[in-house]
């Protein structure tokens, strides 16, 4: 189990490292914000942005050397199957999409991060920059990258109202993620109260990024740790990880907080929404007893269709069919075929039973 915080400059870390080795990158590389004197708010007092020596460069093209040296290392990396998160703001995320383009990478999607709580624009001089972009990429177009799609659903509280996921609701999660900016106990303080780091991410998006994008054990690699969020929500699922971060400081308070980070073993960090159901055939059911030959199979509504055949097929009026088909013939519709467990029905004490719910059981039964 590799959990590895290594102190030390990313491009010559990486280096280090062996090639295809890392199955998900997350990196919050520096933004390059280009920020000059110190921003008042309007009552008069200082914000305290991102002007750290660690996000200055000399000129753009200083910058793209520097995006395409990490982001070179980070394609040799990273498994043919694997892939690589990078979330940017307006100042960088555009160079840096054009660079991974150049590089060969393929993107999945680009995620805007909407934040529930920006940052006023103090001045008024312009819109209120209350968003940042992730670009999610393989390697390949034709890579076979994780994606836990189910799990995905289960996070959505962007479009699912807490009282509707409580019902039982579910969505498909978006790319307009509403997660608020780091903030409150979750936000890292010197020994002396002040703010750690001015750019901590918050832990919603890499619990998120990590639970839908890779599998339990798999290799997290984060170029930029900063105060080691990638790795305290990778501890949290269940991954391993790599943290690669220059400043001491920074490694010092992020090794205590991920000491007091345990593995949660939910369904969420095990991706068991998405597990596939095991494949089950009628005439295994019919010899456990779930079924019995010759028994009829109802629609919602109405007199019995067609009886069970011994080997799983329809006896539909004294055509024998496959089930799918003979859904499709019974509804009366176009489509030549429908998935009949959702169609059809048994009787079992007088009352009509979904078939889906009668594999269920039977499911249920070999775990
Ligand atoms: C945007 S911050 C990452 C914040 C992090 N995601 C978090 O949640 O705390 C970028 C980090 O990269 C580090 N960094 C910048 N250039 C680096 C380099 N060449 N090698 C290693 N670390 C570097 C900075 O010290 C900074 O902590």
């Amino acid at each position: 189990m590799q959990q590895r915080i290594i102190c030390g400059d990313t491009i010559a870390e990486m280096k280090k490292l062996p090639s295809g080795s890392i199955d998900l990158i997350f990196a919050d590389p520096p933004y390059w914000m280009r920020t000059e004197g110190v921003l008042t708010r309007v009552e008069g007092t200082d914000f305290d942005g991102c002007n750290d020596d660690w996000d200055q460069f000399q000129s753009l093209e200083d910058y793209d050397k520097f995006t395409e040296d990490w982001l070179t290392e980070c394609y040799r990396l990273l498994k043919p199957n694997g892939s690589i998160w990078v979330i940017g703001g307006m100042q960088c995320i555009y160079s840096i999409g054009a660079i991974m383009q150049k590089l060969g990478f393929w993107f999945i999607n680009d995620v805007i991060w909407y934040k529930k709580n920006p940052t006023p624009n103090f001045m008024g001089t312009r819109l209120n920059n209350s968003h940042e972009t992730l670009l999610w990429a393989t390697k390949s177009k034709k890579a076979k990258y994780t994606f836990n799609y189910k799990t995905g659903k289960e996070l959505n509280n962007d479009t699912v109202t807490e009282e509707a996921f409580a019902k039982g609701e579910r969505k498909q999660l978006g790319s307009v993620w509403r997660i608020a900016v780091c903030q409150g106990t979750e936000r890292l303080k010197t020994d002396d109260g002040n703010k750690l780091h001015s750019t901590q991410k918050p832990e919603e998006i890499l619990y998120r990024v990590i639970a839908i994008s890779s599998k339990m054990g798999d290799v997290v690699l984060d170029p930029f740790g900063g105060t080691m969020t990638t790795a305290a929500m990778a501890k949290k699922l269940g991954r391993q990880y790599i943290m690669i971060e220059r400043d001491e400081t920074y490694c010092e308070y992020g090794q205590k907080r991920l000491d007091a980070i345990e593995f949660e073993d939910t369904p969420i960090a095990r991706a068991a929404y998405d597990e596939k159901p095991l494949k089950v055939s009628m005439e295994q059911m019919i010899a456990a007893g779930y079924f019995t030959e010759g028994e009829w199979f109802y629609l919602k509504a109405g007199d019995g269709v067609a009886q069970l055949c011994s080997d799983g097929k329809l006896n539909y009026n004294g055509e024998i069919i496959d089930m799918h088909s003979c859904a499709a013939i019974a509804r009366g519709v176009k489509a030549n075929r429908l998935n009949g467990f959702d169609y059809w029905y048994i009787k079992r004490d007088e009352k009509l039973v979904s078939i889906s719910e009668i594999r269920d059981n039977y499911r249920q039964s070999l775990k």
